[in-house]
């Protein structure tokens, strides 16, 4: 019988295991849950007899993949993939797979929500500003972005977006404004959302240069990945700009000396919860098992996303 391994140091919501257990017993799998584990040594162990295995944002090292003699497949429930050694799963013939989408609605309205929180000063009880009118930047119009968008523009703000990736067309219908250049989108929207992934491209991508071009009140928003902001230029932007001000699911390396230094312009998530309700655990957990079921039975390999 396959085991299929849910390791999740951040577990999904009871709902979800529910549901990930239904899918694959009824296939005739067994289920095996790591929850809330301390030390990486125990996702290797756990990984040891595994045939499959659904993690978020667990890191599955090649330490990790080396342990796994019988492992086929690793279906990351959610959209980031950089937490898995792609390379050591390819070299073993592992088939990495995200779920696209599937989470993108919960990361969406943390944003809106944090944008919320900051435009109404932290809800201090001083006079804040409202979202309505503002014009809001899509730094990349995939699943989270286009999502922030929807709520956006029923929030009445101006959405623009920048997307090599995407069709202008498909953006229109969302009524996203699409500009012609990340230059562009940054020196005219005074809340910018970051919807890209962390990869060799985009690491350090968010600097000074962009950064210092948006208006006045500038208020920078990050659901994506901390590894994407050059730090450095973070805390000059900081320095130089005491209209400016950063949110961000999960605080960067430099938070302390944010705090110390620039206090009130700032909030971080103290853990990773862009995707933390149980409605996206569900969608995104169930959708990792069916695939994971899929691969096994018909040789689906959708959303794969090594080579
Ligand atoms: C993602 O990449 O899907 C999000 O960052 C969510 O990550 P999480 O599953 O660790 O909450």
């Amino acid at each position: 019988m396959k085991k299929i391994l849910i390791a999740t140091e951040k577990p999904f919501a009871r709902a979800a295991i529910e549901g990930i257990a239904h899918v694959i017993n009824s296939s005739g799998y067994e289920m095996k849950l790591l929850e809330k584990y301390k030390d990486p040594r125990e996702l290797r162990d756990a990984a040891a007899d595994a045939d499959a295995m659904i993690i978020r944002s667990d890191l599955v090292t090649k330490e990790v993949i080396d342990a796994a003699d019988k492992l086929k497949i690793v279906v990351r429930a959610g959209a980031g993939f950089d937490n898995v050694d792609l390379t050591a799963a390819s070299e073993k013939g592992i088939v990495v797979m995200n779920t696209p989408g599937q989470n993108a609605n919960a990361v969406a309205e943390l944003a809106v929500g944090m944008m919320i929180y900051v435009a109404r000063n932290f809800f201090n009880g001083t006079p804040g500003t409202e979202l309505q009118g503002k014009r809001l930047g899509l730094h990349a119009c995939g699943n989270v972005g286009r999502h922030i968008g929807r709520i956006a523009v029923g929030f009445g703000m101006e959405v623009y977006g920048f997307d090599p990736f995407i069709k202008r067309s498909d953006l229109d219908i969302e009524k996203i404004k699409c500009v012609d250049s990340i230059e562009e989108l940054y020196s005219i929207c005074q809340y910018v959302t970051l919807n890209i992934p962390a990869n060799k491209d985009t690491l350090k991508s968010i600097n000074y240069r962009l950064l210092e071009k948006m208006p006045q009140d500038a208020t920078l928003v990050n659901t994506a990945r901390k590894e994407i902001i050059d730090e450095n230029d973070l805390l000059r932007i900081f320095g130089d700009r005491p209209d400016f001000k950063y949110i961000a699911d999960i605080a960067p390396d430099c938070s302390g000396e944010i705090a110390e230094n620039f206090p009130g312009r700032y909030f971080f998530t103290p853990k990773k919860m862009g995707a933390q309700t149980a409605e996206a655990n569900i969608n995104a957990g169930i959708a990792a098992a069916r695939q994971i079921v899929d691969f096994f039975e018909k040789d689906v390999r959708t959303f794969q996303v090594n080579v």
